[in-house]
């Protein structure tokens, strides 16, 4: 009998990776997805604890599923609630202390023990903890047999972080910063092509950190593994994230100008642009050195676009700090970006320093640079006007008759035209700006990936 398994996923694109992993792991058992937790077997909420309100919202949502959990109980059935990710590392007893409805809590790195986990559950044994990090490797568990990827797939190819910024869970939910080798990158990599897979976006906490074991016996960085991947027939595109600045050395630079396939599209957090703001977050750079990186991304391909994370309202963060931060923005030019308040996260270094921002000063502060960083989103859209941009067209649209793509900017891109697009590149010319997407019309030439400078 098949059973109905319910994956909620909050937080980054590591959390979209890993919940995709647990249904692969749990196919075997006959678990099947279910869009809805209405009559689930089985349900995981796979969680982030970046900041205090994505970790919140994992307690209202398991509050509603307790209705539906008691509901099924009436019917003579049972509903499995697993808590998993960041959330359920950094907080695994609170969450079963208060959440009476919880049977599982795991942690990133031992999903691919979930079998035994829910075998123990179903035996009638206790509550089941499993927040360890294990000497095995959880890659090593994962069934190379997937479902089907979509046009664009990810990758995780390096995870946790050694760099301990002073406001970030990260080193604490998702452990040690460590590289899967290549040889088995490649692997997974030439398997999700040969699913479909146009684009592949390659994961980490700090991906350009990467450091894995290449078939040489010697450690490859993230350029060199670009480039390896970049031979892979059928694959299109490529791209990484997240990028620290500390760790962009000078082959991932020049991989930009070289590799075809780099997409010309970087998220790379700077965080602030204030020195002494940097130097308390420890992010061990300064602005300057970020504006050097900047100019060598763009020495060797100018085409390229930013993006970047920021965080207002750091402790002891004054409006000096704040005009640095202005600044930058206003001289590296973003086309995308997302800006956070800063919240302390409890056992963080930050969480403890005394001088926390007041709210209204946040909230003012976070009005006025996302108001800077939207009007250059919305003057780069429009530099879009008119251009031809290959568009990979990946799913329908929401009105009839349309298939939506993405640019080489990671614009979402409407188009009228048939679904048969989709799972290819196409030409297509930007005939509307929306305030989040691009309108366009498919051009009837061969596709180029080779952008002229806009
Ligand atoms: N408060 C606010 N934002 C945070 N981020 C990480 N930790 C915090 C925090 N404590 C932001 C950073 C990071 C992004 C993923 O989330 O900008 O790059
Ligand atoms: Fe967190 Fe990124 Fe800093 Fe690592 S580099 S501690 S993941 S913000």
């Amino acid at each position: 009998m098949g059973k109905k398994l319910y994956i909620k996923t909050y937080g980054c694109q590591m959390n979209v990776y890993d919940s995709d992993r647990m249904a692969d792991v749990l196919t075997p058992l006959g678990y099947a997805p279910s869009p809805s937790p209405d009559g689930a077997d089985l349900v995981i909420l796979n969680t982030c604890h970046i900041r205090e309100k994505a970790a919140e919202k994992v307690y209202s949502e398991l509050g509603r599923l307790r209705a539906l959990q008691e509901q099924r109980r009436a019917e003579g059935g049972r509903m499995i609630v697993a808590v998993a990710g960041c959330v359920a590392q950094a907080q695994g007893e609170e969450i079963l202390d208060r959440a009476a409805g919880v049977d599982i809590v795991l942690g990133p790195q031992t999903y691919h023990r979930l079998p035994e986990m829910i075998a123990e559950v179903e035996g009638g044994g206790a509550r089941v903890l499993d927040t360890e990090f294990p000497a095995e490797d959880k890659f090593d568990f994962l069934p190379e047999e997937t479902a089907a990827p979509g046009v664009s797939a990810f990758l995780t190819i390096q995870e946790g972080c050694d760099r301990f910024c002073t406001f970030c869970v990260v080193p604490y939910t998702r452990g040690a910063e460590q590289s899967r080798p290549v040889d088995a990158v490649v692997r997974e990599a030439e398997r999700l092509v040969a699913g479909g897979a146009r684009e592949i976006t390659l994961l980490g906490q700090n991906v350009n950190a990467y450091h894995g074991a290449g078939p040489d016996g010697r450690e490859w960085r993230l350029g060199r593994l670009v480039r390896r991947l970049a031979e892979i027939d059928r694959l299109d595109r490529i791209r990484y994230t997240t990028s620290h600045p500390r760790d962009m050395d000078d082959d991932l630079i020049a991989a930009h100008g070289e590799v075809s396939a780099l997409m010309p599209f970087l998220h790379l957090p700077v965080q602030s642009g204030s020195d002494r703001i940097l130097a308390a977050m420890n992010r061990r750079h300064r602005a300057d050195d970020y504006r050097r990186i900047v100019d060598g991304l763009r020495t060797a391909n100018p085409d390229l676009a930013l993006s970047s994370d920021f965080i207002v309202g750091f402790p002891g963060e004054r409006d000096a700090d704040f005009a640095a931060t202005l600044a930058l923005v206003t001289e590296v030019g973003f086309t995308q970006a997302f800006s956070f308040k800063y919240s302390p996260r409890p056992g963080t270094p930050a969480a403890d320093i005394g001088d926390q921002v007041p709210e209204d000063v946040k909230d003012e502060r976070l009005a006025g640079l996302q108001q800077l960083l939207r009007a250059q989103q919305d003057a780069f859209n429009q530099r879009q006007l008119g251009r031809d941009l290959p568009v990979l067209f990946q799913s329908r649209g929401r009105h009839a008759g349309q298939v939506v793509g993405r640019s080489p900017y990671l614009q979402p891109v409407h188009v009228l035209a048939p679904e048969t697009l989709i799972g290819g590149i196409r030409p297509v010319r930007i005939v509307e700006i929306m305030p989040n997407s691009l309108k366009g019309e498919v051009v009837d030439a061969p596709a180029r990936e080779e952008l002229a400078v806009a």
